[in-house]
């Protein structure tokens, strides 16, 4: 997927074409700023000062990638970051969604860009309080997605240090992690109900008929064209009904505002019309 308006640098697009060649990643979606103040850091790194040099250094040197892509995809999240926005789920959207009819089959959940799991977890621990709460039966199943296979690899441990932790309640931890070492280890029960896999959000959405997708701090890096690309395929996997939750510095533009309804603006809830 190449938007015609994105990155016009020539030496910059040679070094694009050669790190989507060599691993998909599509690069000129992403704002031009950013992007190269990230590669500044790798070039900074390999005493490089052009891009067309560090192209070269790719080619000789396959171990340069893995940085690389550690420095273009921010990994940066924690376990109920931003808890009003949980809360507002929880006390606004869960119940929304139950009163909408089939109910017989699972609510189904995406965390697009879910990093290394924290947000994914904390739906599937939030799901689990919401429906002890209100005594309900209902099975939820998370689908958690990335680009960045070392992050998921990372979400499927379930091992995560006191960093991750900043904003989650003391009780929750309490309730689903062991915390017997100096670590903290998500308790299985947890663990099973999400489902990884690495998908990239410039291709075309594989899932369809969803009831939430939670994608918060992942389109800020993307271009404008790139971002209304993404909110088209989001309405395409959504039910009617169904609800998108973007991160607080993110909003809706464009096309999209003609069939999502802010539902909750604060927290960047969108339901999609129909
Ligand atoms: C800052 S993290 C957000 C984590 C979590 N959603 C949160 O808000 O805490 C951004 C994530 O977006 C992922 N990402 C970047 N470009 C992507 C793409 N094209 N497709 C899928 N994920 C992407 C990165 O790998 C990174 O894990």
């Amino acid at each position: 997927m190449i938007f015609k308006d994105a990155i016009t640098d020539p030496q910059l697009q040679e070094l694009a074409k050669r790190i989507n060649a060599d691993t998909g990643f599509d690069i000129l979606q992403y704002k031009e700023r950013p992007l190269k103040r990230r590669l500044a850091v790798r070039l900074r790194a390999c005493q490089l000062s052009t891009y067309q040099e560090y192209a070269q250094r790719l080619v000789q040197d396959k171990s340069e990638y893995p940085k690389l892509l550690d420095a273009l995809t921010i990994n940066v999240t924690n376990f109920y970051r931003n808890p009003e926005t949980f809360k507002a789920v929880s006390s606004l959207v869960l119940p929304s969604l139950l009163a909408q009819p089939e109910q017989s089959r699972p609510l189904t959940i995406w965390s697009a860009g879910c990093s290394s799991g924290e947000e994914p977890y904390s739906l599937a621990i939030l799901w689990r309080e919401f429906a002890g709460r209100i005594g309900v039966n209902r099975t939820c199943r998370i689908i958690a997605t990335d680009i960045d296979q070392q992050s998921m690899e990372k979400a499927r441990r379930g091992i995560y240090d006191h960093n991750s932790m900043n904003e989650m309640p003391p009780e929750l931890i309490k309730k689903y992690f062991d915390v017997s070492s100096k670590y903290f280890i998500l308790t299985e029960d947890i663990k099973r109900m999400v489902e990884y896999q690495r998908f990239d959000l410039l291709e075309p959405s594989p899932f369809s008929g969803l009831d939430l997708i939670f994608c918060r701090n992942v389109l800020i890096y993307f271009s404008r064209q790139a971002q209304e690309y993404i909110f088209d395929s989001f309405k395409k996997s959504l039910r009617p009904g169904g609800f998108l939750v973007l991160g607080k510095v993110e909003t809706l533009f464009g096309q999209a505002k003609e069939y999502f309804t802010t539902f909750e603006l604060k927290e960047r809830i969108y339901k999609l019309n129909g």
